[in-house]
C-alpha cells in the first residue's frame, strides 16, 4: 500500500480523558444528587455520546428526572469537564507512541488528520502542544460513528483514496466508521477486537512499529515470543502474497488446449493466491498463513492449486476452511488417494506421506487457513509431472464429478 495519509480518533488514541470524564461525572453526581459516582458506573459510559451517558447513569442511580433537567445536567458536566481541561491537561496525558508516530510520519510525507466526533477537540490539540495537518469539524458532519461521514470528510480534504489512507481508533463504532468509508482500520485495545479491523494493537505505544511497517514492509516477526499478525483476506495491510496466474499453471490443467485458448484471448486469471510469514526453518516451529483459490474452470476442470508432497515426506498438514466450498484432493505414493470436504468451519486433514491440493468447486473464493511443520519443505516435481490420480470436474449440469486420470493411469500401468 502506498500510505499518504493517516486519520486519527482523539480519546483513547491520542489522549486519554478518562480520568476528567470521571471526575466531571463524580463532581456532578456529588453536587447534584449527593450520589458518590463509581468506577463501575463510568465504566457503561465509555464510546457513548454525552446526552446517552446522562440517561444511562440516571437509570443506573435510580434518579428520577425529566428530560429538560438530565439536558441541563449533561451540560453542567461538560462545563465542569471543560474546566478541568484547561485547568489541569497537560502532555502528560498524551498517550505512550504517539509523539514518536506523529514525528515518524511528518518526516515520512505522511500527512495526518484528527477524525474527533468531539467539538472539545481542537482545544485539547492545542493544549498538548500537537498539530495535525487536518482536523475534520464535527459540526459540519452530517452522521457520526459508525457512519462513514467523518473519515471520508478527511480523505476528500487531501483528495485522496481510500487504500491511500489509514485510520486509528479504539472504538468499535470507530472501527465501523474507518471500515464503511473503506480505509484500513488500526484497532487499539481488546474493546475492538471484534471489530474487523486489518491489525489490533494492545496500545498505542506499538503504533510508531506498525507504522513503519506499513511503509517500509513487515519487519521480523517474533517467532520465539510470540505475535499476532494480520491475515486478512485480502491482506490489505501485512503480509506479502504470492500469486499463482493461469499462465503459470497450464501444464497442471488436463485440458491444455482450453488453458492457452484463454491465455490467447489475451487475460491471464489469477487462480490463486497465498501468504504465509516467514517462519524459521525449524521442525518445532509451525508455518501458517492463508490461500484463496478463486472459482473458474479451464475447460471442465475446476480451479486448483497446483499441490505438492512435503519435502520431509511423513509431515501432515491442516487446513481450515473461512468461505467458500470445494475440497482438499489427497493421495500418497502407494494407491490411497481421498478427497475431503471443504466449507467454511470444517478442517481437514492432509495425513502425513500425502500430496495434496485445494480444489474449488464453488462460485466464490475457497479461502483455508494453513497449518503445518515449519521445516516441511516442498516436493512440487512429483505432481508437475503426473498430477493427481484423480481429476475434480464440472459436469455439463454444473455438478461435480471426480474422474481418474487417465495420464496417472497410463504410468501407474507400466
Ligand atoms: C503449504 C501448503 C499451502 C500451499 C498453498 C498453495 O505446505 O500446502 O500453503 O502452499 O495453498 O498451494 P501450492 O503450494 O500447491 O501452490
Ligand atoms: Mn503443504
Amino acid at each position: 500500500m502506498h500510505l499518504r495519509v493517516a486519520v486519527f480518533d482523539l480519546d483513547g488514541v491520542i489522549v486519554s480523558t478518562d480520568t476528567f470524564h470521571f471526575e466531571a461525572w463524580k463532581r456532578l453526581f456529588a453536587k447534584r444528587w449527593g450520589i458518590v459516582h463509581t468506577p463501575a458506573a463510568e465504566e457503561l459510559t465509555k464510546g457513548v455520546a454525552r446526552f446517552e451517558c446522562m440517561k444511562l447513569l440516571a437509570r443506573y442511580y435510580g434518579i428520577r428526572a425529566d428530560e429538560e433537567e438530565l439536558h441541563r445536567a449533561a451540560e453542567e458536566k461538560n462545563r465542569i469537564y471543560q474546566q478541568l481541561l484547561q485547568e489541569q491537561l497537560s502532555p502528560a496525558n498524551i498517550l505512550p507512541g504517539i509523539p514518536q508516530t506523529l514525528v515518524l510520519l511528518k518526516e515520512r510525507g505522511v500527512r495526518t488528520a484528527l477524525a474527533s466526533s468531539s467539538r472539545n477537540a481542537p482545544f485539547i490539540i492545542n493544549r498538548l502542544g500537537l498539530t495535525f495537518d487536518y482536523c475534520v469539524d464535527p459540526a459540519a458532519i452530517p452522521h457520526g460513528k459508525p457512519a462513514p461521514d467523518i473519515y471520508l470528510a478527511a480523505m476528500d480534504h487531501f483528495g485522496v483514496s481510500a487504500q491511500e489512507c489509514v485510520g486509528v481508533e479504539d472504538a468499535v463504532s470507530g472501527v465501523a466508521s474507518i471500515l464503511a468509508a473503506g480505509m484500513p482500520a488500526i484497532g487499539i485495545g481488546p474493546a475492538v477486537i471484534a471489530a474487523r479491523a486489518d491489525v489490533v494493537l494492545e496500545t498505542t505505544a506499538q503504533l510508531p512499529q506498525t507504522f513503519e511497517e506499513l511503509l517500509d514492509g513487515p519487519r521480523q516477526l517474533d517467532w520465539a515470543g510470540g505475535f499476532c499478525a494480520a491475515l486478512a483476506a485480502p491482506a490489505r495491510l501485512r503480509a506479502p502474497t504470492e500469486q499463482r496466474r493461469l499462465s503459470q499453471l497450464t501444464g497442471y490443467f488436463e485440458d491444455r488446449r482450453a488453458a492457452e485458448n484463454i491465455l490467447a484471448s489475451g487475460s491471464d486469471p489469477l487462480v490463486y493466491e497465498y501468504h504465509q510469514l516467514n517462519a524459521p526453518r525449524d521442525p518445532g516451529d509451525v508455518a501458517f498463513g492463508v490461500t484463496t483459490l478463486y472459482p473458474g474452470v479451464v475447460g471442465s476442470e475446476f480451479y486448483m492449486t497446483k499441490g505438492h508432497f512435503h519435502g520431509v515426506l511423513e509431515t501432515g498438514e491442516v487446513y481450515y476452511a473461512l468461505q467458500g466450498s470445494g475440497l482438499l484432493l489427497t493421495e500418497d505414493r502407494h494407491r490411497h488417494t481421498r478427497w475431503l470436504p471443504l466449507a467454511p468451519g470444517r478442517a481437514a486433514y492432509a495425513a502425513k506421506g500425502f500430496a495434496h491440493r485445494m480444489v474449488n468447486t464453488g462460485d466464490e473464493p475457497l479461502v483455508c487457513f494453513f497449518a503445518y511443520r515449519a521445516d516441511a519443505g516442498h516436493d512440487y516435481k512429483t505432481i508437475e509431472q503426473s498430477g493427481f490420480r484423480k481429476l475434480v470436474l464440472r459436469t455439463e449440469g454444473g455438478g461435480v464429478s471426480i474422474q481418474d486420470n487417465p495420464k496417472k493411469k497410463q504410468e501407474e500401468e507400466v
